[in-house]
């Protein structure tokens, strides 16, 4: 199977990895009220039958499956470990979701076998997200719509800047790009969606500041990864000496903004299900 050089948990050491999961999980639910009305409005209604592609733990797949109700949610990975935690934590909790390993670039999921396709934060470790666009528009039914989530460093900030952090992210840039990923992917999906023959695309995007989170989950989600992803004693360094940022006085912290990407485009063909 083709595992993002990017991302791939499996590799991660015993320590990286739970707290990965850790991450993960922050991730998944500090705004998964948020998340899941952006996705309401942007067509994902009840009784969609729905696939996520790179579903991890499945944080989001269990709560997106209480929408989609007897329609279904599928979620498929690459990596064994994520799968197996999804299956033993989410599956157990919802009646409607399913689990099955795969790639974004052969699911194996059949032809035009759903209504609803949606990534999220999985375009940015992906070599080839041109290929995994076609795959998606394959498994997705005509009139049908894919949404990819993710973000774009271009469009990541802290006020004032701590050099700290730009180090760190410039770092991680180039890190994530040499190994196949791209950490500025945000600004390319349309464009993405154009090449893959996708129809009525529109890009949409929800801010997230420290005003939401506060700034030590806001640090750990934006840094932590970036720093197993640069891989080596200055990155950890960097990403300790940005976590300590939280330790000052509230009116002395710096304010941090993240813009999340939402781009959606539909299949061509019938609009009935
Ligand atoms: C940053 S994690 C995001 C997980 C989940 N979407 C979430 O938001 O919690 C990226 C995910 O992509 C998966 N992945 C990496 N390469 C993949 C591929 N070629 N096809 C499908 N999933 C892949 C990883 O195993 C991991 O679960």
């Amino acid at each position: 199977m083709d595992i993002a050089r990017s991302y791939s948990f499996d590799r991660f050491g015993d320590a990286d990895r739970a707290a990965e999961l850790k991450r993960l999980h922050k991730q998944a639910t500090v705004l998964l009220s948020t998340e899941l009305a952006q996705l309401q409005t942007l067509g994902f209604t009840p009784g969609s039958r729905l696939v996520e592609i790179g579903c991890g733990p499945g944080f989001l797949t269990g709560p997106l499956s209480e929408i989609a109700g007897a329609a279904g949610a599928v979620g498929i990975d690459t990596s064994t470990e994520l799968l197996a935690a999804a299956k033993a934590v989410v599956a157990p909790a919802h009646a409607h979701v399913a689990f099955h390993p795969g790639s974004a670039y052969g699911s194996g999921l059949p032809t035009g076998s759903c209504d609803f396709l949606y990534s999220r934060l999985l375009y940015q470790h992906l070599s080839d997200p041109l290929a995994a666009l076609v795959e998606a528009r394959r498994i997705v039914r005509p009139g049908g719509r894919i949404c990819i989530m993710d973000v774009d460093d271009g469009f990541l900030t802290l006020h004032p800047c701590p050099e700290a952090f730009r180090r760190l992210t410039s770092r991680a840039l180039v890190a994530q790009r040499n190994n196949g990923g791209d950490r500025e992917i945000g600004r390319k999906l349309p464009t993405l969606m154009q090449g893959a023959g996708l129809t009525n695309i529109r890009l949409t995007t929800v801010a997230v500041s420290t005003l939401d989170l506060g700034l030590a989950a806001f640090l750990d989600i934006t840094t932590r990864f970036k720093a197993i992803q640069v891989g080596d004693a200055e990155a950890v360094q960097l990403a300790k000496e940005l976590s300590e940022l939280a330790n000052l006085p509230v009116h002395d912290q710096p304010f941090g903004v993240v813009i999340v990407f939402f781009a959606t485009g539909d299949v061509p063909g019938d609009t009935a299900a």
